[in-house]
Order: C-alpha cells, then structure tokens, then sequence
C-alpha cells in the first residue's frame, strides 16, 4: 500500500466519522436584543463546526463566520413592530404595572411575531419547497406555535432556554422541579432561605403559571398555529415532543438544581474570548491603577430616560469617588464630573476583562451577569423589569452583589452613596466573585462545543428518544400518584368499612348468645 493511499483512507474514514454536515433550521422570531445574541451566537458555533445553517431572524447575522453555508430569511415588519412597541413604553416606567399586565401585554405582543413568521413569504415558500432539514431549534419564549416547524419538517425539534430549569422547558422534558427548593423564574432564588412564607410565595407562582399557561396561554398558541395549519397535532403533542433542551446555566451560575438526561448546561456559551480594547478606552484604563466603574443599564433600558433629578444625584455620588466611572449614556451630560465618562456604547465584555476595573454597576441582565462572573467582577445591581430582579438576588445571595431596586423607595441618593462605598471597600464581594470565577472556568470543555456535540447528538440518534424520561406525557395526577394514593385510600376504607362490619355482626351474634343463654336459664 503506498504512502499516498493510506493516507487518503485515513481522509476518507476521519471525514466520514467527523465531517458530517447538517441542515439545520432556527426560527427566532422575536426582536429583543440580548435573545438575539443568544440565538444568533448559537448558530454562529454550528456555523463553525461546518453546518449548513437556515435561520428564520428579526435582525441580520453580523460577521457570519467561516464553516457551512448560511442562509438568512429575514421576516419583514418585525423589527419594525417590535420598535414601535418598545417606544411606546418607557421601561423605566413600566414598573408601576402590575406582574399580570404586564405579562399579558408582552404575550399580546408575542402572538404577533410569530403571526408575522408564519405569513411572511419567504417563510411561507420554505415550508412549501420540499426542503429537508436535520433539526429545528426554538428559543423558548412564549411562542410554541413555532414548534409546527419540527412536524412540518418531520425532524427533532432542539430547544434553546436563555435561564436554567424554569417552568416554561421543565414540563417539555418532565424536569422536576421541586416547588420547595427550585425556585420560580419570578420568584428570586431562595436556596439560602427555605422558610415556609419563601416556599409558599414560590407555590402561589407556580399554581399561577400553571393556570395562566393552561387555560389562557396555550389554547391561543394552538388558535394560532391551527389558523396557519388546521390539520397540525395538538400543541400539547407537539411541545412535549422535544429532543433535547439547552440551558443558558451552569451550577456557578444558578443554584444546583435536578435535570433530565435531555437537558444539557451550555451557560455563557455566548461569551467570546476577550479582544484588543479600541485605544482610547485602553489608555484611560490601562492609566487608572486607582480602579474604574463599568455602569451600563444594558441594550433596552435608555439611562436618558432618568428623570433629571435622578441624573443629577446619580453624578453627584459618582463625582465624590478616586475612581473613574465609564457611563454607557445615550445623549450629552454637561454637569458631568471629570472622572465620569460617557460614551453611547462600550465594548462590554472587554472592558469587563480589564484588571483595572472594580466594580459593575448594571441593570441586572443575564448576559451581564455571566459575563461579571466570567470576568470575576462584583456588581451592584439597579434591576428593573424582567429576570433582573432574580439576578440580582443571586448576586447577593451569592455574596458578590448588592441590590438597589429602581422600583424601590430606597432608590436615592444617600441609599447609592452607601452601598457603592460597601462595595468598593468591602473586599469579600471580591473575593467571592473571584470564587465564582473558578468554578465557572472549570469545565470539561468550552460550552459552545458542549452544545454543538449535543446538537449533533439529538440528530445521528433521530432525536434520542432514548433519552427522554417515561413522565414527560403523564397528567399531574398521575405524576404525583394521586390515582395510586385515591386507590389505596379506598382500599384502606373498604377494609375498614368490612372490618368494621364483621366486628358488629359477630359481636352482636355473641350478645343474641348471651341473652338467649339467659332466657334458657
Ligand atoms: C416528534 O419528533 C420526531 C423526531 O424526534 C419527529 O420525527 C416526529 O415527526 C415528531 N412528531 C410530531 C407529531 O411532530
């Protein structure tokens, strides 16, 4: 055999086992930008390992890396409605809505991005093609109508959740979630405080979503894929049908909780390798030994919509500090001290990796979140609408974080003056963030190739079935053995009603025996 020939073989038989190449199909249908990252940045890993890669989007792919072929169908009016309706709420204001309203404007408002997935054209010429596809992939969010796209390609269907285990994905795969420790995604995480009032609110939260998703949330999911495909499965065949769940989390991230075999920890696979700073920012940083600030209210929430008074104290607290404040601030600040710096955008996560910044003054996201432990660097968090709230929490509860809602009275002056001096001169916030840091690092590998094997898994295996837990399609009442506990009750009363029978017949056999005895006598 010469040289050249084995060589080919090995070629041959290494792309065989390694270069297979898939078509797979995401359908992300809603605009909000920190999803859009964690779609986007999916696809873009299994882009890289050399899949072919269609995606159903609200915003086009930035920097489409090198490996399989990409396709983009971009659904038209989206982004467009998604705009007008973040303009039309002030975020800041929302807070003075209640929970309910809230939830029901925003599915309202979901219930039209998937409407407009479906009549798109493009999309609609996809689903009539003939086109084959190896995976659909979904991000969970209010919008299961979409999973009609893994029955109509007759493929796994992949979800991806942007928090752990919560109880939109748990029911899709029968995940236990305790309602005694595993906190409610509304609820804050109370793994440190187990107290009865705790695991009671957590009961109410759970009882509510059950209710809200069963009689309000999933018949209009179901009205809306039959107006498209009247003669699809039951929406509840169809979301229960699920191959494999990615999760946004990672035990140094959220309290350990259980998960089936189909659920798979991929958190902060969204984060890249820190890059080379732009000069400006890197000389200001790099000539700042005395420490600098990050405070960022993230990509949705505008700091210019502070009301001024707001501002004007904000700046008097941060004038007063050694160190530098870099501001992510979207208009001109003129009574601004001359430590705060402003600029419309930062890059975030390489200024996170700076070692001269201290502490992280942010709205609470989840990616920002991650991204300060991947960073190991403290935050003191002004949460408000969403997870945020929930995330900040965690931070405290975790020891690298302080809390100052912006919905709370105690949002002021004399509140943010104290707890940023705590922050920065208390080092324990440090030093357990620090701690967060390595175990978040110490992992088998990279968790964007963690998600690519198991997406690669879910599809040579025909959706792993084999994985999934025999629970996942039982009713409550048999997964909790109501059935079996009403059985043995009854069980238990017809013994006891027989018993109880045999008990009075007998004895009053023995009292006729007595009397009659005494008559004979
Ligand atoms: C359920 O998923 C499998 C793949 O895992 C797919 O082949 C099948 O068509 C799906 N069933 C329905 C009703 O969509």
């Amino acid at each position: 055999m010469s040289l050249k020939f084995l060589f080919l073989l090995t070629l041959i038989s290494l792309s065989a086992n390694y270069g297979y190449c898939y078509k797979i199909l995401g359908v992300f249908a809603f605009p909000g930008g920190s999803h859009n990252i964690l779609t986007s940045k999916l696809m873009k890993g299994l882009l890289r390992a050399g899949h072919d890669v269609t995606m159903v989007a609200t915003v086009p792919m930035n920097d489409v890396p090198e490996g399989g072929k990409y396709n983009e169908i971009l659904i038209e009016g989206s982004m467009e409605y998604f705009t007008n309706f973040m303009l039309s709420k002030n975020l800041l204001e929302m807070k003075k809505d209640n929970f309910l309203k809230v939830m029901v404007n925003m599915i309202g408002a979901f219930q039209r991005f998937l409407t407009l997935t479906f009549d798109d054209p493009k999309v609609q010429q996809m689903i009539h093609s003939g086109e084959k596809f190896d995976a659909v992939i979904l991000e969970q969010l209010t919008n299961d109508a979409h999973k009609v796209f893994a029955h109509i390609f007759n493929c796994p269907l992949i979800i991806l959740s942007s928090m752990g285990p919560n109880s939109w994905v748990n029911d899709l795969v029968g995940n236990p979630s305790p309602v005694s420790y595993a906190a409610h995604f509304t609820v804050g995480d109370f793994s440190k405080d187990l107290s009865i009032y705790n695991r009671a609110s957590n009961l109410v939260a759970y009882i509510g979503d059950y209710l809200l998703s069963n009689f309000y949330f999933l018949p209009k999911q179901d009205a809306v894929m039959r107006q498209y495909f009247p003669d699809a499965p039951p929406i509840k065949n169809l979301q229960t049908n699920v191959s494999l769940i990615l999760l946004n989390s990672h035990t140094s991230l959220y309290p350990a909780l259980p998960l089936v075999p189909n659920m798979v920890e991929i958190g902060g696979y969204f984060i890249d390798p820190p890059k080379e700073l732009p000069k400006d920012i890197k000389d200001l940083l790099d000539n700042s030994p005395e420490g600098v600030i990050y405070f960022s209210m993230g990509t949705h929430l505008k700091s210019a919509d502070l009301p001024s008074e707001q501002k004007r104290w904000i700046l008097n607290v941060l004038g007063k500090l050694k160190e530098k404040v870099l501001w992510k601030f979207e208009e001109d600040l003129p009574e601004k001290p001359k430590n705060v710096f402003i600029k419309k955008w930062f890059p975030q996560q390489d200024i996170l990796a700076h070692p001269n910044i201290k502490l992280f003054i942010t709205h609470g996201g989840l990616l920002s979140t991650t991204e300060t432990i991947y960073h190991g660097i403290p935050i003191l968090a002004i949460p408000v609408v969403g997870d945020q709230s929930a995330n900040a929490d965690r931070a405290v509860a975790d020891g690298y974080g302080l809390k100052l809602s912006y919905a709370s009275p105690d949002f002021n002056e004399e509140n943010f003056e104290k707890l940023l001096n705590e922050m920065l001169h208390n080092p324990k916030y440090r030093n357990n963030i620090k701690h967060k840091q390595k175990l978040y690092h110490d992992r088998p590998e990279e968790p964007m190739k963690t998600a690519v094997y198991w997406i690669e898994y879910a599809i040579r295996h025909k959706g792993a079935p084999h994985l999934r837990v025999a629970g996942v399609n039982l009713p409550w009442y048999k997964y909790y053995m109501v059935d079996v506990l009403v059985v043995i009750l009854l069980g238990l009363l017809v013994v006891y009603k027989t018993g109880k029978w045999i008990v009075q017949k007998l004895f009053s056999q023995v009292k006729r025996g007595v009397s009659s005895e005494k008559k004979t006598n």
